[in-house]
């Protein structure tokens, strides 16, 4: 291997998400939608990145993930990319971009790896169709991660944002959709909004790492959108979310007082402004 290509093997892989769980250590993810923020989880040595499709949310306005596009993901997965150069990031695959056959499905994970640089893909459910699909992308050498449990890209399938797994048949349904994922060849799984012991027993019955979100403490990691776990959303308050800071205060009070300052003329003062000599 060349001395620049060993230079762009980045910190966090595939495989160190893999050896984190051996090791026993807990994996930290975030959804990041920009430069800015892939550089700031860069910084601060997150393991994964996830431009998740929650950017039709979070980011863009919609109502749910359901108009977001491949093309729409490719932009945003780019600037984090640009962002977090070093550190392993994971495109999640938008709705009906690996749905409709297993050639769409290896077409536009393809895409995701060639067009955005992202070292690995995410995909929603664990019918066996998806994993005909996860097994064409993993021998074609693109890793993917499993999401089951909410599936928001299901939110109309499953009666709306509700926790899964609480009666038994579900459960079973659950454990048995996970052990599906890793036959196929998944990295790790997101496991979304489930009790937290049938998190637990379906992280102890796998090899690879389960990310929580809303599944309680015991998963292999955790995953929080960074806009939420920042408290630029206020108004989303889940059980399940921890605000880390409570940034939309912080930005709304900058927004202020930049208004205040510009109306009143005081911004810009001199030691602003270009001077003639
Ligand atoms: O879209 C997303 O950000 C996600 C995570 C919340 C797991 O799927």
């Amino acid at each position: 291997m060349s001395t620049q290509a060993r230079r762009r093997t980045p910190r966090a892989s595939v495989r160190r998400i893999l050896e984190l769980k051996r090791e026993g250590k807990k994996i930290v993810a975030m959804s990041a939608y920009d430069v800015v923020f892939g550089a700031l989880m860069e910084e601060a040595e997150i393991d994964l990145i996830l431009v998740g499709d929650s950017v039709g949310t979070a980011c863009l306005g919609y109502d749910s993930t359901l108009p977001v596009t491949m093309d729409d993901m490719i932009h945003h997965a780019r600037a984090v990319k640009r962002g977090a150069p070093g550190t392993l990031v994971v495109l999640d695959m938008p709705f009906m971009t690996y749905q409709i056959s297993v050639e769409e499905a290896l077409r536009n994970a393809g895409r995701a790896l060639q067009e955005a640089g992202v070292e690995a893909v995410k995909v929603e459910g664990g019918h066996e169709r998806t994993c005909e699909a996860i097994r064409a992308m993993v021998v074609s050498g693109i890793p993917v991660m499993g999401h089951i449990g909410l599936t928001p890209q299901s939110v109309h399938a499953l009666g709306g944002y509700r926790v899964q797994g609480r009666e038994a048949e579900d459960a079973d349904r659950l454990r048995a959709e996970a052990l599906a994922l890793q036959d196929a060849g998944v990295f790790s799984t997101v496991l979304e909004l489930v009790p937290a012991p049938l998190a637990r027993d379906i992280s102890a019955s796998l090899t690879i790492p389960t990310i929580g979100i809303g599944a309680g403490p015991w998963c292999d990691g955790q995953v929080l959108v960074a806009y939420d776990a920042l408290g630029l959303n206020p108004g989303f308050t889940p059980k399940f979310l921890k605000q880390f800071a409570r940034l939309h205060e912080l930005a709304l009070q900058g927004v202020r007082d930049f208004a205040r300052e510009v109306r009143e003329g005081t911004y810009p003062g001199p030691e602003h402004s270009i001077q003639g000599d």
